[in-house]
């Protein structure tokens, strides 16, 4: 901070040292790592503002009267050097805010995304050169879990996930939304689950959070270029981010994660019919957490924003889920083609040209054309019907989960 300038007084500003907050974040029982400012126009003068200092030690008032002063402001300000210290105060008192009902569904599912993505764009940069997930990493998320579970698995926190529906498609929030979709379709449907006594199934319900936000961390080790690939995948980059699940568990395998966690991960692409991956299990050979994970996962792959496809809306989303293919056959047959080749399909060589550079590239250029088109008309045809990739019972149970939420309205659906 600029020496000139008193922190616990007033410090006149042009706004950019300083970042707003959510008053009602601030819980009254501990505030003494940072200070508050309320923001002041000052008159005459445009573009700079008085920040003048509210509390520091909030030990000095009464706590109702505390309470009362940060529901009657609308914005606080922290200054940007303090930054760390309101961030680190937000983890540790998580399950508090999440808790606070007056405080706006939105802001606090908000909160609990925002931290969260950085504990999960954390493991996944760890991942980039590691051989398997460090304690300290796995001990922060299940913390982490742990402070949100009771407002993530609640039923009425899907009005919240529901604002976050919709965006681009980011790993880690893709991520965060398939645990928290696990946390609540577990919670909501603990008859499926074969576990006696409270604690066991609470613990489960973290268990399957903690897999839903670690189910895709494989996909670090995947180039970021396929990755990242802004067009559609070819048959090639499709096979290659399908290993994705195996460097999941191969990360995990310290991690002393239950057996059907990790089998949850792997299995987690397995479709119902046996045309998934990776070991093309069906039925009763795929596990329940797996089951549960490829539902969740599909519904949110389907209702986010791809750079080559708009985001379907929650209803379309499980109207294809639920949907039977009317050319389940062909689809059948193209997804068999890429498993036992690997390799895109081309039906023309490109012979007549005489230079070996140029024939090359046109080989090249051929071949990506005819893998593009090729997935292409697989994504178009999977689009009229998925239920064959999932179990019926669950599926249902799903839709019937979200039907709750007055976020959604799946009737029709029923
Ligand atoms: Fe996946
Ligand atoms: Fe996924």
């Amino acid at each position: 901070m600029d020496g000139s300038m008193d922190i616990d007084g007033e410090i006149v500003d042009d706004g950019s040292s300083f970042t707003g907050i959510v008053p009602t974040f601030i819980t009254p029982n501990n505030l003494t790592r940072f200070h508050l400012y309320e923001k002041i126009e000052l008159s005459g003068e445009k573009g700079v503002y008085r920040f003048r200092c509210l509390l520091k030690d909030t030990r000095s008032i009464p706590e109702s009267t505390l309470i009362r002063m940060l529901m009657s402001w609308e914005c606080l300000y922290i200054h940007k050097q303090e930054l760390g210290d309101y961030d680190q105060y937000l983890k540790d008192n998580l399950h508090i805010i999440l808790a606070n009902d007056s405080i706006a569904m939105e802001k606090r599912s908000l909160l609990f995304s925002d931290i969260c993505s950085e504990v999960i764009q954390g493991v996944l940069k760890e991942n980039f050169g590691v051989s398997s997930l460090g304690p300290k990493t796995l001990t922060s998320l299940n913390d982490l879990v742990l402070k949100a579970i009771g407002f993530i698995s609640n039923i009425d926190s899907l009005k919240g996930l529901a604002t976050l529906i919709g965006h681009d498609y980011e790993t880690h929030i893709h991520s965060i939304k398939v645990g928290w979709l696990m946390a609540i379709f577990v919670k909501a449907n603990p008859h499926l689950f074969a576990v006696s006594g409270r604690a066991s199934f609470e613990k489960l319900v973290v268990e399957a959070t903690v897999m839903g936000f670690l189910h895709d961390i494989g996909k670090a080790k995947i180039p970021s270029r396929v990755l990242n690939k802004k067009g559609r995948l070819n048959n090639l980059e499709y096979v290659a981010i399908q290993a994705h699940t195996a460097y999941s568990v191969s990360l995990l395998f310290e991690s002393n994660f239950p057996k059907y966690v990790m089998e949850g991960i792997l299995y987690h692409h397995e479709n119902e019919d046996g045309s998934g991956y990776p070991c093309r299990l069906k039925q009763d050979e795929i596990p329940l957490f797996a089951k549960i994970c490829h539902i969740a996962d599909v519904f949110d792959a389907l209702t986010s924003k791809r750079p080559y496809k708009a985001s379907k809306t929650p209803y379309e989303a499980l109207a294809i889920m639920t949907g039977v293919n009317p050319k389940l056959d062909i689809l059948q047959q193209m997804e068999n083609e890429v498993w036992e080749t690997g390799a895109a399909p081309v039906s023309v060589v490109v012979r007549n040209e005489k230079n070996p550079d140029i024939r090359r590239l046109k080989h090249e250029s051929r071949l990506n054309k005819e893998a593009e088109k090729r997935v292409e008309a697989r994504v178009k045809l999977r689009d009229r019907g998925m239920s064959h990739c999932f179990d019926s019972e669950l599926l249902k149970a799903f839709v019937l989960t979200l039907n709750r939420s007055e976020s959604f309205d799946f009737s029709t659906l029923i």
